[in-house]
């Protein structure tokens, strides 16, 4: 009972939806669902094939007021919105599907940033299930309570709205498909204003069907530069094409997050509930994976780590505190095979007491504040980005990442984190990695430190709208200079018939 007085204060100085949230979602994404519905935040999936882990509702307390009001409010502010010249601009948001992945939650955020600032925002989903589900109904409802207008991607208003949009975001590579479908005839007035925001990277998205008209679309938006340079590649290697001009935005942590993170009674809060519910003692050392848990992420060459780290401990008798892997993200029914082969290690090797597994859960701040170090484990060419990873910095969290995509553009080696190779060479330099940040206190904190300074330097939301506001600004231009081009071309050949008509006079 001391513990719940402790909540009610907390709650009470901070009137903190998300703190509440973040408990709730400790249970299963299905149950979190049911209990709330959607009036305050999502916070994070990790359920997403580029690991875009957050959205939040950054305007979550001006929800009853307007969107002029609160954009006026921006204004007002020292520093004016990056994006305010999109103020009244038609934007149409080409969503892939509506679910709780990486991609869609992104563009959301999008879609609530232009609200934000004046956008006339329009929404189409181009795949939805066949029988109605409550996570679109509910998604749907929170953007039509932001003012974004959601159509039927199959309708004739659809494709007005497409006409005479000043910007179409295409999210994700598959989006691609809704053009043709669709627009059919028309896709050639659409593609000069078309924004194609591309956060994948795995071989099956490099499908002619899907990207066949990278080439003639204003400008690619894409999460990091390795991602960018693979696209690159591919698209001339595979596809025979040339990819438009890309430009590269990172992504920034969102308001309510680095709330949190920035709360020391919250994050203690936090802390002692997520390590209680998991039988972890204050003191003890935690290091953790927070991915869908599936090959790609490597989960299973972490533990191994974990175990060689243990294994050295022992050998060497040095003095630790006791030890233990987290892995957030599990879900039995997408990964069985997988999932039992984790399992079937950890029993094997006899360090059940020192692993936990944890279901998938739809926010992942109550984990981040209760762990010592994020391991970032993915393997082949890593993340597209890996939002978990400025997720964790914006906690203190020093990172262990393997050295291979969008965390090599976060993780400073050797003063954010420590980068080991992906693939089995990567086994041993991630153990003597871990051994080494629970052997040096010190290092390890002032590690956290260093990565909350990056965070706060170029991984913030305001960053990221900045860096959108630069991208949307030269594509509108160049959109618009395309549009005038053709009126020119209008008007020529009508001076030309006159001309004619007089000379002809004469
Ligand atoms: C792209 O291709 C070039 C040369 O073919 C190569 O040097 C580079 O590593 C490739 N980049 C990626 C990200 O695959
Ligand atoms: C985790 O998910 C599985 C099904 O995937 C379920 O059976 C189990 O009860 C869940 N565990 C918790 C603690 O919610
Ligand atoms: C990271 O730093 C360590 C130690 O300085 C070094 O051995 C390793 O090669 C570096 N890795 C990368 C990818 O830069």
């Amino acid at each position: 009972m001391r513990k719940q007085g402790a909540w009610a204060l907390a709650i009470q100085k901070k009137r903190w939806p998300l703190m509440i949230l973040a408990l709730f979602s400790l249970s299963t994404a299905t149950v979190f669902f049911m209990r709330t519905s959607f009036d305050s935040c999502i916070t994070s999936t990790t359920s997403i094939s580029c690991s875009i882990n957050s959205i939040t509702d950054d305007f979550g307390e001006e929800k009853d007021t307007s969107t002029q009001i609160f954009s006026a409010a921006l204004v007002g502010s020292a520093t004016p919105n990056p994006l305010d010249f999109m103020n009244s601009k038609l934007v149409l948001l080409v969503s892939h599907e509506l679910s709780l992945s990486g991609g869609p939650l992104l563009l959301m955020e999008l879609a609530f940033l232009l609200r934000g600032v004046g956008s006339e925002v329009v929404w189409i989903t181009n795949q939805k299930p066949a029988e109605p589900e409550d996570v679109v109904y509910s998604l749907e409802h929170k953007m039509l309570d932001r003012g974004v207008q959601v159509l039927s991607a199959r309708s004739q208003k659809a494709i007005d709205t497409a006409l005479k949009a000043d910007l179409v975001v295409l999210n994700t590579a598959v989006a691609g498909k809704w053009l043709d479908a669709v627009l059919k005839e028309k896709v050639p007035h659409v593609l000069p204003k078309v924004l194609w925001w591309i956060h994948e990277m795995r071989g099956h998205y490099f499908k002619v069907e899907y990207v066949k008209h990278l080439p003639f679309v204003v400008g690619a938006m894409i999460d990091s530069h390795t991602t960018a340079e693979y696209w690159k590649n591919r698209t001339r290697e595979r596809l025979g094409i040339k990819m438009p001009k890309t430009y590269v935005v990172h992504l920034g942590n969102s308001k309510d997050l680095m709330e949190v993170a920035e709360d020391s009674v919250a994050r203690r809060i936090l802390r002692e509930h997520v390590r209680e519910s998991i039988g972890v003692r204050t003191e003890d050392l935690v290091f953790a994976i927070i991915n869908s848990v599936s090959r790609g992420k490597g989960q299973d060459l972490f533990l191994r780590s974990f175990h060689e780290s243990l294994q050295l401990i022992k050998e060497k008798k040095v003095q630790v505190p006791p030890m233990h892997a987290v892995i957030v993200g599990s879900d039995m029914n997408a990964q069985m095979k997988y999932e039992t082969e984790l399992r079937n290690f950890v029993q094997e090797k006899k360090i059940q007491d020192h692993v936990h597994i944890v279901n998938k859960t739809l926010t992942v701040t109550p984990y981040l504040a209760s762990i010592d170090v994020l391991v970032q484990n993915s393997q082949a060419r890593g993340e597209c980005f890996g939002r978990i990873t400025i997720e964790a910095m914006a906690f203190q969290l020093p990172v262990l990442g393997t050295a291979a995509g969008g965390t090599m553009e976060i993780v400073v080696n050797g003063t954010t984190g420590l980068l080991h190779p992906v693939g089995k060479e990567g086994v041993t330099p991630l153990a003597v990695n871990i051994l080494k940040l629970a052997t040096h206190v010190e290092r390890r904190l002032t590690m956290g430190k260093k990565g909350y300074g990056r965070v706060k330097e170029r991984f913030l939301e305001h960053h990221m709208s900045h860096r959108i506001a630069l991208v949307f600004n030269e594509v509108l231009q160049k959109a618009k200079s395309h549009t005038n081009s053709r009126i020119l071309i209008l008007f020529g050949t009508w001076i030309d018939h006159r001309l004619y008509n007089c000379l002809r006079r004469d």
